[in-house]
């Protein structure tokens, strides 16, 4: 058959951004649904930026031409697993076999610090992709092109579908969030206090080691976990306390809650079976120094964790002067070589010239 989109090219690049889980998902069920609902803040200097060049093929064969560069080299491994996603993603977007993809894929953050970028990798891809539907099928509404957009990164990797909105986003279906679904995200800012849009997450680097089980494989130990119908309760739960909290600029409630979550995230794994111990003793000890300086000092800072060592700092803009300098003269001391990535609640994603 002669290809439908014959002599058609172009090229289309996003900008994605990572994003820290507040209320976490962790427990999954057929197609990369989400046992509970989950919140998060948008990142903004922590992304990827994606570009993908589409050009329509002169043969017939139905297969996924995709030549792949990461960071400006060729890298089979990623290689490998972006051809395999696009392979499963013939039934969402049917143009894809009619074009040869060349897919250049960077991080503003480097590969080793042990941020996960799934997130925003996935998320930029996923924009690239339902862009180039819309260039060539003619425009969908602005609210279903990030709908779909973040259906497709949610096939990537589940909390990437939370990326693709500004500032907050939650995903999973929740009897009191409006619009809440468990295919995609939904942006979430409105309702919040503005004191949460500036928030700051200084990103504490305790090991840049990749973590010693997947998040596939963490998921799925929640299939056999004891504790498992519990805790989706208690994440919906939360949930609610968490937005009620934002609502109401209550800082400390906030706080409470992602403190909650992450010591929760840590015990589900450190009690299935097999265990794992994801934090360090570093991590400890910044979490104990954290607590110190809140009570001694009284400011507002917060922490979390995704699942691995290293610890996120949340705080208000307002308080930035002051715990930039605490990081600095006692928490860095427990970084790997010093290591801190200062960033902050974003926009979202940006669609690239
Ligand atoms: O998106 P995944 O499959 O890498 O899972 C992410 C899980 C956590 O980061 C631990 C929590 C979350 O909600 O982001």
């Amino acid at each position: 058959m002669a290809n439908p989109f014959k002599n058609i090219q172009g090229v289309t690049a996003w900008r994605a951004p990572s994003n820290i889980a507040l209320v976490k998902y962790w427990g999954k069920f057929g197609q990369q649904y989400p046992r509970n609902a989950s919140i998060s803040f948008t990142l903004n200097n922590a992304f990827t930026e994606t570009s993908i060049q589409y050009t329509a093929k002169e043969s017939s064969d139905k297969n996924i031409d995709l030549n792949f560069y990461f960071e400006g080299k060729e890298n089979p491994k990623f290689a490998e697993k972006i051809q395999r996603f696009l392979e499963s993603l013939v039934q969402q977007f049917p143009f894809l076999p009619y074009f040869s993809l060349e897919i250049h894929s960077q991080n503003s953050f480097p590969h080793s610090t042990g941020i996960a970028s799934s997130a925003s990798s996935m998320a930029a891809l996923a924009l690239c992709l339902t862009s180039i539907e819309n260039e060539l099928d003619g425009g969908m509404y602005p609210s279903l092109f990030f709908e779909k957009a973040s259906t497709i990164a949610r096939l990537g990797s589940g909390s990437a579908c939370r990326s693709v909105y500004p500032f907050l986003a939650v995903w999973g279906k929740h009897n009191h969030v409006q619009f809440s679904s468990n295919e995609h995200a939904i942006p979430f800012a409105d309702n919040v206090h503005p004191v949460f849009k500036t928030f700051k997450d200084a990103i504490l680097i305790v090991s840049s080691e990749e973590k010693s089980v997947s998040s596939r494989a963490g998921h799925a130990l929640m299939d056999n976990n004891p504790f498992a119908d519990a805790r989706y309760q208690q994440a919906n739960n939360n949930l609610d306390l968490l937005i009620n909290a934002m609502k109401d600029g209550n800082i400390a409630k906030f706080g409470e809650i992602i403190e909650n979550e992450a010591l929760t995230l840590h015990a589900l794994m450190m009690c299935s079976s097999p265990s794992y111990m994801l934090m360090q003793p570093n991590t400890l000890k910044i979490i104990d120094l954290i607590k110190t300086y809140r009570t001694e000092k009284d400011v507002p800072l917060y922490y979390t964790l995704d699942a691995g060592p290293n610890v996120h700092l949340l705080y208000p803009s307002e308080n930035a002067d002051e715990v930039e300098n605490f990081i600095k003269h006692t928490l860095l001391d427990f970084c790997e070589n010093q290591k801190v990535i200062f960033d902050e609640v974003g926009k979202g994603p940006i669609k690239l010239k």
